[in-house]
């Protein structure tokens, strides 16, 4: 079998449109969507995420705001900035990016976001609502490898789906959404036994390693026709690529999503659209 790509550019690109109109709309309702975020230190990768985040929402209408932070910023200097854009109006979503450096404890800060403002859905409020299946804001890449299977009307329903992560952003809230569709659902980490034996029996392997010297997955450990959905990113010899080696999986797989192109572009138009859900709360609110 040849594997069909599950194409995040034209998903994307579709989303992308929904949100422009969206946004074009709620201007026309006296609301301008307004996005804030927070970068702490200036690891090379985040820089580069919130630069993406940053234009990305221009792209589509929403203004935005950017906090650049020290390394050093403190505790209390951080929540101070929290509470000041859980106060203003104009501010409609915040995100607050992660990993924060040591001394910062990162679970106090998410807790202080207003959840109708926490377009990570990362706050006790959002993950409580997901896990009782009516999550409004929800975590960005979970969301967008739903919207994928929902795009290519692969239903999940029944599956034995093996997830190879068990991080808040990505693999408890995508067993959740994918748990809600009806799939049986294993979160798989650093410690589980028989990994292979897991990923051997699933319909559905969704990984989010990024480290390609620990895990790659190739066509011998996946069964045939199961669906790959590749979260991972590397760099080899300076070329962005996933988890997976993507042309041997393609040969056995029946889906599989490409490394760029696939999720990361998914988890970029999903911020954008829980942008708008957040705006069009706060619209609602004021009412
Ligand atoms: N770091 C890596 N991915 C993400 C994300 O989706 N949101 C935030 N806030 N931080 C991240």
């Amino acid at each position: 079998m040849v594997a069909r790509i599950i194409d995040g550019k034209v998903v994307s690109t579709d989303i992308k449109a929904r949100v422009t109109k969206a946004v074009r709309e709620l201007k026309e309702n006296g609301v301008q969507p307004c996005l804030a975020t927070v970068l702490v230190g200036d690891d090379p990768a985040s820089t580069t995420y919130i630069r993406s985040k940053q234009s990305d929402a221009k792209e589509v209408g929403i203004t935005t705001r950017d906090h650049r932070l020290a390394a050093e910023f403190k505790q209390d200097e951080l929540l101070e900035l929290v509470h000041s854009l859980n106060r203003d109006h104009e501010v409609h979503g915040v995100l607050v990016q992660l990993p924060l450096p040591k001394q910062i404890d990162e679970f106090e800060i998410i807790a202080a976001l207003n959840p109708f403002k926490d377009v990570d859905g990362l706050t006790p409020y959002n993950s409580g609502m997901l896990q009782s299946g009516m999550g409004l804001l929800k975590p960005c890449t979970p969301s967008g490898i739903m919207e994928l299977l929902h795009y290519y009307r692969i239903d999940v329903a029944g599956m034995d789906a093996v997830i190879v992560n068990r991080s808040n952003l990505v693999g408890k809230p995508l067993a959740l959404m994918l748990l809600e569709q009806n799939a049986t659902v294993i979160i798989c980490h650093s410690k589980t036994k028989n990994l292979g034996e897991k990923l051997l029996n699933a319909d559905l392997v969704v990984t989010a390693v990024g480290n390609r010297e620990r895990f790659t997955l190739n066509a011998e450990m996946i069964k045939e026709g199961a669906i790959v959905i590749d979260v991972g990113t590397s760099r080899i010899n300076n070329k962005l690529v996933g988890d997976a080696d993507f042309e041997s999986v393609k040969q056995k797989a029946s889906w599989v999503t490409p490394v760029p192109g696939g999720v990361g572009l998914m988890t970029r138009v999903m911020l954008l659209k829980n942008t708008v859900t957040a705006a069009s709360i706060a619209k609602e609110m004021s009412r």
